[in-house]
């Protein structure tokens, strides 16, 4: 999985699919979009018009919530190829865990397409540490999709995907425009000619088996996001953002959809 995605939530339309296409041409090879935000069919035409072979890319979808029977994963799964323009997914994911279906019975069809080959891998997504030790029993799955940005610890959950081998891919990364306007962050991209968000970016995928998905509407902020891969964060620097994280700052946070999340240790 590349390190850096590309958010596509609320992008749609026109302005999405232009989005997608700018994003591909600036370099992205990771593209994140869910069967939630109505936007496969946009997605799928800035893929198609980016003209990069389909091996190069990385493509992970999301079931939604009323899509995790059987049949609903069969169903929704077709549906969203057939909306992206695509004959197989990177990476199916639960987007959000069910507190109807068992997520055995998720998993086991989600697997059967793996094997079928309409997804490479399988994973979750908002699964706290005692959802992925259920998870990890029924499949192998390979990521867990989480906010993760300085301010939100993820301490539990990080030591979890590190005990099952899996990747964490942190979404809202830059705390849906939080993180750009930190002091703290922006004194320490002083020092090395970086934007608050482009040092985040960089503490985060500096983390092992830890990917980051923003979400950019204007080429400037794609462009930026993008330009995290010449510097290096020293360890003072990586240290005083560790220290910023706390479990107040969850954005996300829906009643009657999130688990009960883990609180940091
Ligand atoms: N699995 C889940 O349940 C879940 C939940 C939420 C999100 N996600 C995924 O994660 C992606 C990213 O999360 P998110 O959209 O919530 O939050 P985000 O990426 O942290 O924040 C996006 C916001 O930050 C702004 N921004 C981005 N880069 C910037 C920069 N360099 N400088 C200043 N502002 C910047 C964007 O502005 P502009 O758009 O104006 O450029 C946009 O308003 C989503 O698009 C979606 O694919 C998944």
């Amino acid at each position: 999985m590349p390190a850096l995605g590309f958010g596509t939530w609320p992008l749609s339309g026109a302005d999405g699919t232009r989005a997608v296409r700018e994003a591909i041409e600036l370099g992205y090879r990771h593209i994140d979009t869910a069967q939630l935000y109505g936007n496969e069919a946009d997605v799928g035409k800035g893929i198609a018009q980016s003209g990069v072979a389909r091996g190069e890319l990385w493509i992970t979808t999301k079931l939604s919530r009323d899509h995790l029977g059987a049949k609903e994963v069969a169903r929704s799964t077709d549906e969203s190829l057939k909306k992206l323009g695509l004959d197989h997914l990177d990476l199916l994911l639960i987007h959000w865990p069910s507190r109807t279906v068992p997520v055995a019975e998720t998993l086991s069809a989600m697997t059967k397409l793996r094997d079928a080959g309409k997804t490479r891998f399988i994973g979750v997504s908002n699964f706290t540490t005692k959802l992925l030790d259920e998870a990890t029993k029924h499949a192998d799955i390979i990521c867990d999709q989480v906010e993760y940005h300085p301010f939100l610890s993820q301490r539990a959950v990080l030591s979890a995907v590190k005990t099952h081998g899996l990747f964490l891919t942190a979404y809202s990364p830059v705390a849906r425009g939080q993180v750009p306007n930190d002091k703290r962050l922006q004194a320490i991209g002083k020092k090395y000619g970086k934007s608050a968000a482009q040092v985040a970016l960089r503490w985060l995928i500096e983390q092992d088996n830890v990917a980051a998905i923003p979400k950019a509407g204007s080429r400037a902020h794609m462009q930026a996001n993008f330009e995290i891969f010449d510097f290096a964060l020293a360890p003072e620097d990586r240290a005083a953002i560790d220290g910023l994280g706390s479990s107040s700052g969850r954005i996300v946070d829906i009643a009657g959809w999130s688990p009960d999340w883990d609180r940091p240790n």
